[in-house]
């Protein structure tokens, strides 16, 4: 049994109590918030499970194996670390940390310390993601032209961290789970309309080796919720909407195919492939369930992780790389 701690149960966290309660190797043990009210609501809902206001109480606690930290950017490094040096196993929010060079100190600490981290990358746990994956992995996409992401709507303005921070870092880690390519630059840019120093809008740009682009645009300024992602490849394409009830995932055989033809060496001839569309099956359990399930995994078999420390830090490299480029208007970063 691993024995569960949850650091902050404003609006995410109730989310990972309700999932350590589900999994029959996880024990949803004791959470904590500086806010009482948040305590009484996970009171109510779960009478058997301790609350305390102080997060120290959880860390120095013998019985807790693992600390999921569910508050704020700036505090997960400080908790973090905490957390490790007191030789827990942690799961962190997503993103891992407020700079790469926290996150780097985080990994070394759990290496010395010979404790596991996990990053909450949700999404790369869901049916559809995992579905894209498969279809990657086993050729059907062919080589990787482009990943293009859009993930726009009205709010939730945050206070400590801009769209590209709270938005992005999704599409982030979806596209580097999918791509397993290490990025070589990032151009980004985007704009506060309210002057409140955080970027509302913004568009990054990550460009890989052998031509591979993305593309991802986060939005809390649209009068329209969109969650869409094309991923084409040479053989085959992908898009992947994730506002649909059902078949979110849409394999399409379509591309264009240059052919040179002998006499005429600079004329290249396009043509284009129009084949048939499908929706596969995809598992419809809830991300966080299946996310549990493998850590648990992780921990008892001692097995890698899809969202590990590294995988952490080169979604906030990526980030803190982009911030740098929006604020110098798109200039291009190296990773
Ligand atoms: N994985 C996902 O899909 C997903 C979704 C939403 C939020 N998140 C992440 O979850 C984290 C929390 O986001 P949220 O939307 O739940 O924020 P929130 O503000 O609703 O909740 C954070 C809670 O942490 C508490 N808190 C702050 N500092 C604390 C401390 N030192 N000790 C104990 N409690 C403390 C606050 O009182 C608050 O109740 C963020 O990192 C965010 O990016 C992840």
């Amino acid at each position: 049994m691993i024995r569960a701690g949850v650091i902050g149960v404003g609006y995410w966290g109730p989310n990972l109590i309700r999932n350590f309660i589900a999994n029959p190797e996880t024990e949803m043990y004791i959470c904590c918030d500086l806010n009482d009210k948040r305590l009484q609501y996970i009171n109510s809902l779960y009478p058997a499970v301790l609350t305390t206001k102080d997060s120290a109480e959880i860390i120095k606690d013998q019985k807790v194996d693992l600390v999921a930290i569910c508050t704020p950017v700036h505090t997960h490094y400080k908790l973090a670390k905490a957390a490790l040096e007191a030789g827990k196993h942690v799961l962190i929010e997503k993103p891992m940390t407020s700079s790469s060079a926290q996150a780097e100190e985080l990994i070394d600490l759990a290496r010395k310390k010979d404790r596991r981290i996990f990053v909450d990358h949700t999404f790369v746990y869901t049916g559809s993601v995992r579905k894209i994956k498969e279809l990657i992995q086993n050729g059907e996409l062919g080589d990787i032209y482009y990943f293009d992401s859009v993930r726009i709507n009205l709010g939730m303005f945050q206070h400590d961290v801009n769209v590209l921070w709270d938005l992005s870092t999704h599409d982030i880690s979806i596209m580097q789970f999918l791509l397993t390519v290490k990025p070589e630059s990032v151009v980004a840019t985007g704009a506060d309309h309210f002057g409140h120093g955080l970027e509302d809008i913004a568009y990054l740009t990550v460009y890989y080796p052998n031509n591979l682009i993305a593309n991802i645009h986060t939005n809390w300024l649209s009068p329209v919720k969109i969650r869409e992602t094309l991923i084409a490849g040479s053989k085959k394409m992908v898009v992947w909407d994730d506002n649909q009830p059902s078949e979110k995932v849409r394999i399409y055989d379509k591309g264009v195919e240059v052919i040179q033809s002998a006499d005429q060496v600079y004329n290249l001839l396009i043509q284009y492939r129009t084949g048939d569309m499908h929706c596969p099956r995809l598992d419809g359990r809830e991300a966080l369930n299946v996310e549990i399930e493998q850590i648990v995994d992780c921990l008892k078999n001692n097995k890698p992780s899809c969202a590990d420390g590294e995988a952490g830090w080169m979604v906030v490299k990526i980030l803190e790389s982009a911030q740098k480029s929006i604020k110098q208007r798109g200039k291009e970063i190296k990773i």
